[in-house]
């Protein structure tokens, strides 16, 4: 018997350390309290449930909910040395108090503050499809098993691994204040809006809304001619828009809290109301009509090209179609917009549909899974480039922000530990757009891995430099675009096929030619850069102006050009690409040394160490193959040498 309880009391620490070690966790805490925490009061809520569990002080804490206590999702705590106090005016309001006193306790700097969200719409995209698949996933399959839901009568019953699943994600992404989530792709199967995946939705959503976390769907706009046959989705037909209310009333009986529908119409194949010669504006406002009763909104996707403005600069586009029906739009209609004009690229400018749509709300949509950063092999934090990004667009003129999700089946949800960075930084950035990218850096990786200085410093280092130094090797001084086609990940310069739209082409992107480098977007180009509002219009246009981190973003450039550094542009060129692979050396040097001190933190299971180091190996061999494919390739043209 004695025997029998030694070895169950083995058994179950080994299987906390194996927990601990791969991942899974996350941020987290993960020490349960062996009871129910006596210090936590409060009415029943899941703040209250989570401090009971997790809550390790002796302090009292309360919660306390006050209307009076500020608006929404902002809460206040009080600590003194007899009290904590959370109060905030709604159940949610007292999550995230919750959760923020669970991360000041697991960083040990217990302190009293106030805090509001930036933005009220704080949501996760998934890009997930019904057949278990991600579009541009890198985590495995999704995480919603829909074969795992049978629909039983009335009811829906969830698999328990799937159930604790669910709620394991909902749990993380209130820890960092998401507040929404689309649970499908943007590329949206009509069945989405099926009975059958309704109910299955619906139960999803009953699991994610204890957590504060409201569901939302992405649409196909042509689903009532794919579900009931209708002859047309035109916008303005009497018998279209009476579908799309009917539906909305059968989705909000089904989901009183349901949030409301992502569309992306006619864009990339996608159908739309131009397929009825009906605009934007005209399509967004029917669903939001359909949505209005109910509270509900829409966020219009502004990534649309190769429709409209067929032949136009693929990143004039957005603002040449959405800029004349400002105005036009339903209040419940918010325009959501990626960061750079083109497409998620390592670097661009920000995007001129946030100068230009004046009259209706803008959301912008960020990517946290890394389609053109390196997927999951590659360590790329990428907070720098958000931040840049709100060095441009004032969060206070955006109402809400949305992440494109990283997250898959894989058992560290993001297939590389250090992605998991990038879930954890858009939430936080979300709720507060002005804490610092070191400060995230060291916070995640100090709840993440191990609070040692000694780890966490070098690490810090390692994250902030880490994006830029993709940027070097994949697309220095502004180039874009230049990735193998379908998959993004490796280089391709010369990529051109004639059967694609030429916007798909990497030649069509760097234009490089015996004469020099850069899409031409200035004034004597294509005006891209008259899209700014001053003084980046001038700023952009002007080569000598032009800030050299997007130069042959915005001008055609000659391989003799003098740079700031007195380098010719080849020669600035072959630096960066130089700078970016001496970069991942480095960082792969530091894990290197790392080695000894994870391992003392994972109790001696080498498994995250060696998961990193394999992709850091990886990453410096794609890195190399980078820099030779694009200078051998620009070197045929510039017949300069390669510095060495
Ligand atoms: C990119 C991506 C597509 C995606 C599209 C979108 O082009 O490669 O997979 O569907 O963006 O944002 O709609």
């Amino acid at each position: 018997m004695k025997r029998l309880f030694l070895f169950l009391l083995v058994a179950c620490h080994l299987m906390l350390v194996a927990k601990a070690n791969d991942g899974s966790s996350l941020w987290l805490p993960t020490e349960r309290n062996a009871t129910p925490s006596k210090v936590v009061k409060g009415s029943k809520c899941k703040a209250l449930e989570e401090l009971k569990n997790f809550y390790k002080g002796s302090t009292p804490v309360l919660l306390r909910l006050d209307k009076k206590a500020g608006a929404g999702d902002a809460f206040r705590i009080a600590a003194d040395t007899q009290q904590i106090t959370l109060t905030a005016s709604t159940t949610s309001g007292l999550l995230y108090a919750a959760y923020d006193l669970l991360r000041m306790q697991q960083l040990g700097d217990i302190r009293s503050k106030e805090e509001q969200p930036a933005f009220d719409l704080r949501l996760l995209n998934h890009w997930d499809n019904l057949d278990g698949s991600v579009e541009r996933g890198y985590a495995g399959k999704s995480i919603w098993k829909w074969d795992d839901m049978q629909i039983v009568g009335k009811n829906v019953s969830i698999a328990p691994e799937l159930q604790q699943h669910i709620c394991d994600y909902a749990r993380a992404n209130a820890s960092i204040g998401i507040n929404g989530i689309v649970i499908n792709n943007v590329n949206a199967s009509p069945k989405m809006l099926s009975d059958e995946i309704l109910r299955k939705v619906k139960a999803i959503g009953d699991l994610l809304e204890p957590y504060g976390i409201r569901t939302y769907l992405s649409i196909n706009f042509a689903s009532p001619m794919a579900l009931d046959s209708l002859p047309t989705a035109d916008p303005l037909d009497s018998q279209v828009r009476l579908w799309w209310q009917k539906k909305v009333d059968e989705i909000y009986r089904l989901m009183p809290h349901f949030g409301g529908f992502l569309v992306k119409a006619n864009s990339e194949g996608q159908p739309g109301p131009g397929d009825y010669h009906r605009t934007h504006a005209d399509g967004a406002n029917m669903l939001a009509d359909a949505l209005q009763p109910h509270g509900g909104i829409v966020m219009w996707r502004c990534f649309v090209y190769g429709a409209n403005h067929k032949g136009e600069d693929r990143v004039k586009q957005a603002v040449s179609e959405f800029q004349p029906l400002d105005g036009q739009f339903r209040e419940n209609v918010i325009l959501q917009t990626k960061n750079g004009p083109l497409d998620f690229q390592p670097r661009e400018p920000y995007s001129p549909v946030f100068d230009q749509i004046k009259k209706t709300p803008n959301m912008v949509e960020l990517q946290i899974t890394q389609e053109y950063t390196g997927q999951s092999r590659h360590l790329v934090y990428l907070a720098p480039m958000w931040k840049e990004f709100f060095s441009y667009v004032e969060p206070a003129r955006l109402r809400g922000i949305a992440g494109v999700a990283n997250i898959g089946d894989d058992t560290n949800w993001c297939g590389h530990h250090f992605s998991q960075a990038n879930w954890y930084a858009f939430g936080r950035l979300a709720w507060n757009p002005q804490l610092t990218s070191e400060a995230i850096a060291r916070e995640w990786l100090q709840l993440t891995f191990t609070h040692d200085e000694n780890f966490v410093r070098p690490m810090t280092e390692v994250m902030l430099a880490s994006h830029e130094a993709c940027v070097d090797y994949m697309m220095p001084l502004g180039l874009h675009h230049i990735f193998q086609f379908d998959h993004h990940y490796g280089p391709d310069p010369a990529g051109f096929k004639p059967e694609y739209p030429l916007e798909w082409c990497p030649v069509y992107y760097h234009q490089a030619d015996t004469l020099g480098i850069g899409f031409n977007r200035s004034s004597t180009g294509t005006n891209a850069t008259s899209q700014y509002r001053e003084p980046y219009c001038s700023q952009y246009d002007n080569l000598a102006a032009c800030p050299e981190n997007l130069l042959l973003w915005f001008h055609h450039v000659p391989w003799d050009y003098q740079m700031k550094s007195g380098r010719t542009l080849w020669q600035e060129l072959c630096a960066h690409y130089d700078r970016g692979v001496a970069e991942v050396d480095r960082f792969h040097n530091v894990w290197q040394q790392l080695r000894p001190l994870l391992l003392r933190a994972d109790h001696n299971d080498p498994r995250r160490w060696q998961e990193v180091e394999e992709r850091l190996l990886h990453q410096q061999e794609n890195a190399r193959e980078w820099r030779q494919t694009c200078l051998d390739y620009f070197g045929s043209f510039s017949r300069m040498p390669q510095n060495q």
